[in-house]
């Protein structure tokens, strides 16, 4: 069977575009370190994980069904979605993994010593450049939705599998 997973309720579809639009202004924020200091980047880092989690929480149905229907037969747009999310997934594991372990503030206000290490340095410099890039393939597959949002429409229609 290659039927979409069922539509979001419009309250809770209202719900996620809202926490969609907070996620992307913390997502923003994280970007640009330079401009906030480290400090505030990495607390604002690490404040994005439990809305990371809850995004992942209203979209669960979606992430289930899409994962077993999987090895069958998908419609191309709705795989390419579920490998561009699973890849949002590991580069982001990466980020705060390599964030925390280079971490100027946030690891030595928990008592453990602050220690320079150029690999993670490297892999955390280097996935902070690729992610944006992948979050705007993923905004981008979901365009529709977002313009039928911003329009007032009420409905996940817009996006083929519905969500996310
Ligand atoms: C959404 C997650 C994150 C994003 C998008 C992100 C993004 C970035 C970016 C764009 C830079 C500058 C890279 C460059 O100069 O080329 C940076 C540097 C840095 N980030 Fe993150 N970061 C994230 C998570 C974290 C976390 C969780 C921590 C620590 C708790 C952290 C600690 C640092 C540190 C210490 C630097 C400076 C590295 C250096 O001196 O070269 N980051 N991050």
């Amino acid at each position: 069977m290659n039927s979409p997973a069922a539509p979001t309720p419009p309250t809770r579809d209202h719900f996620k575009f809202r926490w969609d639009v907070l996620l992307l202004a913390v997502f923003l924020a994280t970007c640009a370190p330079s401009v906030t200091g480290i400090p505030v980047h990495e607390w604002v880092s690490v404040a994005i994980v439990p809305i990371v989690a809850i995004h992942l929480a209203v979209n669960w149905n979606w992430i289930i069904d899409v994962t077993r229907r999987s090895l069958g037969r998908l419609q191309g747009e709705v795989r390419f979605n579920h490998v561009l999310d699973g890849l949002l997934f590991v580069g982001f594991a990466l980020l705060m993994v390599s964030g925390i372990l280079i971490s100027e503030s946030f690891l030595p206000s928990l008592g453990f010593a602050r220690r320079t290490d150029p690999y993670w340095n490297n892999l955390h410099n280097t996935t902070a450049n690729i992610f944006p890039s992948l979050i705007g393939i993923h905004l981008a597959m979901h365009w529709r939705w977002i313009v039928g949002k911003l329009r007032g429409r009420t409905t996940a229609a817009e996006t083929p599998g519905g969500a996310p």
